[in-house]
């Protein structure tokens, strides 16, 4: 049977992170998959994980299996984080929340309720946008679509094209949308462009699909939550896929949520339904470790206020690293042809580099990223900035 099978060519993302492991230069510079670095080049567990999975561990009695949906607790609280409190989708309660395994999880059962919702919808995602879109959402077999969202040459977004694109889309059809810290871009819509695509997508009857991966890394919580909530007020209906690899730094444990906004309680009920028969047919319950813990610190008031300040400490230590490598660059240049990278925001920037360039950054300097040249900043340290930026000025004269 397997014979009809031949291999595959590896993940664009985890290829770069099997290679950075495989080197072993003490020069190597790892602006690969999407992990927090401390300035050690660490990933560490934040404190308030540490303490909250010691308590979690602590007043744990059995391993029963929990339910489809995960924990109640987590998607109440989860629902709270993103939407706010007394944001009207919840005090109307037409929100379904349901814990997922990670953000991809979420993305994915996202994608075959909208299969079993609509055959005939389209998902639009951006054009760039995270390698894994493509593959979690096309394999629930509906076509794909790309609006165009940023010029890779320019560093700015294509704002007009994506709106006469999502002008031309067809009702009922969903639009995929990062709502903050654009991945791999680090561009995203200011607040006048956020009204502008919700105005086309109430009026043109779209669905908007919002990945929230990185709440906090942008701006702070609630900063980086407007969008979401903005976009969830304006239209009948949307959906939400969160994650708390980044934030939690929780990347292994698995720890997402999807919430679903709907027109009425009645039809939340009707979407909670399937996509509890969804997450059934996939992997029937999620993992609960991870969202064990991230009740426990979003519950928790002293837990919460730690998680604040790492959280708000991993933002700065990205926006102080996007400065400093814009700074040597600006120095070895004399330009300012990378000041873009302290505009963005989040983990990533495009380079900009074409893909032999890219190579000749890998082989000849040890420093890797995505082949579309797309660099997680929270590699860059203070110790490698000045290193990168000569190597970056090498291949990119
Ligand atoms: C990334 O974009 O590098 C991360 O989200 C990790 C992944 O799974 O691709």
């Amino acid at each position: 049977m397997f014979q009809s099978l031949n291999r595959l060519n590896e993940d664009a993302i985890l290829g770069v992170m099997a290679r950075y492991r495989a080197d072993p230069s003490p020069l190597k510079v790892d602006l690969g998959v999407g992990v927090f670095r401390d300035a050690n080049g660490d990933t560490p567990v934040l404190d308030c994980v540490r303490r909250a999975e010691r308590a979690v561990i602590d007043a744990q009695t059995t391993k029963a299996y929990v339910a489809p949906a995960g924990r109640a607790e987590f998607n109440e609280l989860v629902a709270g984080l993103v939407l706010g409190p007394a944001h009207p989708a919840l005090l109307d309660r037409r929100t379904v929340a349901v814990q997922a395994p990670g953000g991809c999880g979420a993305l994915r059962v996202g994608a075959e309720l909208i299969r079993t919702a609509s055959r005939a919808a389209s998902v639009h995602v951006s054009d760039p946008t995270w390698g894994n879109h493509v593959p979690l959402l096309g394999s629930s077999g509906f076509e794909l679509r790309r609006y165009p969202y940023y010029d890779a040459t320019a560093h700015r977004l294509t704002f007009d094209a994506m709106i006469d694109h999502l002008e031309r889309a067809p009702a009922g059809d969903v639009v995929l949308i990062h709502a903050c810290c654009h991945n791999p871009t680090g561009a995203d819509l200011d607040a006048a462009q956020w009204d502008a695509v919700l105005e086309v997508l109430h009026r043109r009857r779209l669905v908007p699909f919002l990945d929230l991966a990185y709440q906090g890394f942008g701006g702070d919580l609630e900063a980086d939550a407007a969008a979401v909530r903005l976009v969830a007020g304006g239209v009948p209906e949307c959906l939400i896929a969160v994650s708390f690899s980044k934030n939690l730094g929780l990347y292994r444990e698995r720890v997402g949520a999807l919430l679903a906004v709907c027109e009425n309680e009645e039809r939340a009920a009707a979407v909670k339904s399937h996509v509890l028969q969804v997450a059934r047919s996939i992997y029937s319950m999620p993992p609960d470790h991870g969202a064990a813990i991230a009740a426990l610190i979003l519950a928790d008031a002293d837990l919460r206020r730690t998680w604040l300040g790492e959280l708000s400490a991993m933002r700065d230590r990205i926006r102080d690293m996007r400065a400093l490598l814009a700074r040597h660059l600006r120095q070895l240049r004399g330009d300012d042809a990378f000041g873009f990278l302290e505009r963005q925001r989040g983990m990533f920037s495009l380079l900009g580099a074409p893909p032999d360039a890219v190579e000749r950054l890998r082989v000849e300097h040890h420093v890797y990223m995505t082949a579309d040249s797309r660099m997680n900043l929270a590699g860059v340290l203070p110790g490698n900035a000045a290193y990168l930026a000569g190597a970056i000025c090498r291949v990119m004269s």
